[in-house]
Order: C-alpha cells, then sequence, then structure tokens
C-alpha cells in the first residue's frame, strides 16, 4: 500500500475517471460464444458498489436483466447466456472468486477487473478475459476504474445504446468546474453529520449512491450509519421515527429530476422527522445526465466521509477491523 492520505486519493478522482477511460479504450474483449441474455456483477465492498451504481445508470437502457451478487454463489439461472463481469480491486476476495468458480462452472462469459491478485492469474489460466487497473490503493478510493470498466463492458458487447463513457467524460468536466464548491457543501454537511448517526435518503435509482455514502462514512469515518429510499421508506421506515429521536441526522441525497409524487413525499416525510425533532438536511445534485448527478454525489460524500474522519478524529484510511478479519478468515 503507499503512502497517499485519503485527501489525495478523493482529489485524484476525476483524473481517475481520464485514466480509467483510456485503459477502457485499450482493452480488447473477447466475442461471448453464446447470446447474452443476462448480467450478472459479482463483488464486494468498494469493487461490488460500482455494480449497485451502474445498474441503476442502465436501467432505462439494458434489455437484458442486470443481478448483483455480494456473495460467494451465483443464482441458479446463470449459464453460458449470462456475462458474469467479477470486479475485485485486489484481485483476492474470497466471495468474488468463489462466485467466479461457480460461473466457470455454469459455462458463464466472464470478464474480471482487478489490480493483480488471485483474479487475474485466474483469469489467464482458464482464459477469460481480464481488464487490470492500476493498484496499491484502498479499494474503495479507486470506484472510478470499476465504474468506467463495468460500463465500457457492457458498450463493447453492444448491450447498452447510450454512450455512459462520454457522460462519465462529462462528468469530469463538472467536478473540476465546481472542486470547491463541493468541498464547501461538504463541510457543511460534516458538520451537520457530526455527534449524530448518519442516516441517508436517496431515491430508488441513486441508491447505489446511498450505499456508498453509507460505505464512506462507515470505513473512512468510522461511524456506523444506515440509508433508505423514497418511496419505499413511506411504507416502513417513516413509522419509526413516530418516538423522535434527536441521536439521529437525516441526509436526502435528490437527483434534480426527482419524480414529482416522490418530491411530495420528500417534504411530508421530512415534515415528520422535524417534527420529532430529527435534523434533517436536503443536498440536491448536479449534472445533465443520472451519470452526471451520481459521480457529482459520489465525489461530495467523499470529502463528506474525509472532513467527517477529521471532525472524528480518526485515520480516513486504516480498515483494521477488515484487515483483522480477513486475517482470521485465512
Ligand atoms: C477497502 C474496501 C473494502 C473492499 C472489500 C473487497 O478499501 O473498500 O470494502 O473493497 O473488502 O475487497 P476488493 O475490493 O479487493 O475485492
Amino acid at each position: 500500500m503507499n503512502e497517499k492520505t485519503m485527501d489525495k486519493l478523493i482529489r485524484e478522482f476525476p483524473g481517475n475517471i481520464t485514466e480509467a477511460i483510456k485503459i477502457a479504450g485499450e482493452a480488447r474483449l473477447r466475442e461471448p460464444q453464446s447470446e447474452i441474455r443476462n448480467v450478472v456483477v459479482c463483488g464486494m465492498g468498494g469493487s461490488g458498489i460500482g455494480g449497485k451504481i451502474v445498474s441503476q445508470w442502465v436501467y432505462n437502457d439494458l434489455e437484458v436483466p442486470f443481478t448483483l451478487v455480494n456473495d460467494y454463489v451465483l443464482p441458479a439461472f446463470v449459464n453460458e447466456n449470462t456475462l458474469l463481469i467479477a470486479s475485485s480491486y485486489s484481485g483476492n476476495t474470497e466471495e468474488t472468486l468463489s462466485a467466479v468458480e461457480d460461473g466457470l462452472s455454469k459455462g458463464a462469459h466472464i470478464v474480471a477487473v482487478c489490480s493483480g491478485g488471485k483474479l487475474q492469474a485466474m483469469a489467464e489460466e482458464k482464459s477469460f478475459d481480464v481488464i487490470v487497473v492500476p493498484g496499491g490503493n484502498p479499494p474503495r478510493a479507486s470506484l472510478a476504474f470499476s465504474l468506467v470498466q463495468l460500463v465500457s463492458i457492457l458498450e463493447k458487447l453492444e448491450l447498452v445504446t447510450i454512450r455512459y463513457s462520454a457522460q462519465l467524460e462529462k462528468s469530469v468536466e463538472l467536478l473540476l468546474a465546481n472542486e470547491s464548491k463541493i468541498k464547501e457543501e461538504a463541510i457543511e454537511i460534516a458538520d451537520f453529520l457530526f455527534e449524530k448517526m448518519p442516516i441517508i435518503y436517496s431515491t430508488s435509482l441513486f441508491e447505489g449512491v446511498a450505499i456508498r455514502t453509507r460505505q464512506q462514512l462507515n470505513e473512512n469515518a468510522k461511524t456506523l450509519c444506515w440509508h433508505h429510499v423514497i418511496p419505499e421508506m413511506n411504507h416502513n421506515e417513516l413509522v419509526g421515527w413516530s418516538g423522535g429521536d434527536k441521536r439521529f441526522a437525516s441526509l436526502f441525497l435528490i437527483n434534480s429530476d426527482i419524480y414529482e409524487r416522490n418530491a411530495f413525499r420528500l417534504s411530508v416525510s421530512k415534515k415528520v422527522m422535524e417534527e420529532k425533532g430529527a435534523g434533517t438536511m436536503v443536498v440536491y445534485s448536479k449534472g445533465e445526465s443520472r451519470v452526471e448527478e451520481a459521480i457529482y454525489f459520489i465525489h461530495l460524500v467523499d470529502w463528506v466521509s474525509f472532513y467527517l474522519s477529521e471532525k472524528n478524529k480518526v485515520d480516513p484510511i486504516a480498515i483494521p477491523v477488515i484487515d483483522y478479519l480477513k486475517g482470521e478468515l485465512e
């Protein structure tokens, strides 16, 4: 692992997108032997979340089902008509390696994304495609690489019609144009969340972003956090606010084209929480596409997690608990 600090890694996010697009442009993929009738992405933590985010970008475009697997075993439907994308930054995550073994035994068409490790070795031995991204950083700081490779695999295999890579390129401009504003907003949000239990709400198609926020607050700021989505939270979780609880801070991460009825649900939900004494804050995204809006939020919440780590006086890089757990499992 290198000696980069988390703030430096976060600052590299826009540049990583550009570098990842270059790597994607150079990657050559094998032609699938059978028609692709479903897509499965497997991966864990900082590598798995890219699959969730991309599944939401292609929601209105990809015409075959898209399934995420954050576990050891693939679903029963996987066969030679499945495109299995395995994402593991280290290439050594046991759940992902196990899912790939399962995919091999079921004849899936496999493409791996990793920085090396056992996954790269397995790809070379079993002759499936592997896209190797630069290593040496914490997996969660390398999200740009998995996002870009995932969309580019779908583009190259002609499973999508929209050019998501072009939207990602535009996102870089958006981030660079707003860098200081994003940091100011992140400081305000970190102040709001400080000494509270963060609860993140988004709309359904931004759930990946809400999960990423939770993960970054867990791993960088070392705090518990949970998330839910509108409108589903109106049908259960909102009732949980009945008693009110001043320990919680509700952060709504809202896309600018929120569906009208959901915007109404948001304002009523916020009122319910405030009446019960909870703090609420609504943050709207920027950008002209779902991709740009998600990238804007991802960068914003990366900074929030960094500023919150400073306020919590914790090291945002070290994750001794995960290291301990992985050691125990060896
Ligand atoms: C660590 C991190 C973790 C890892 C996860 C899977 O920075 O974000 O959530 O991503 O333990 O490991 P990889 O990504 O190497 O497959």
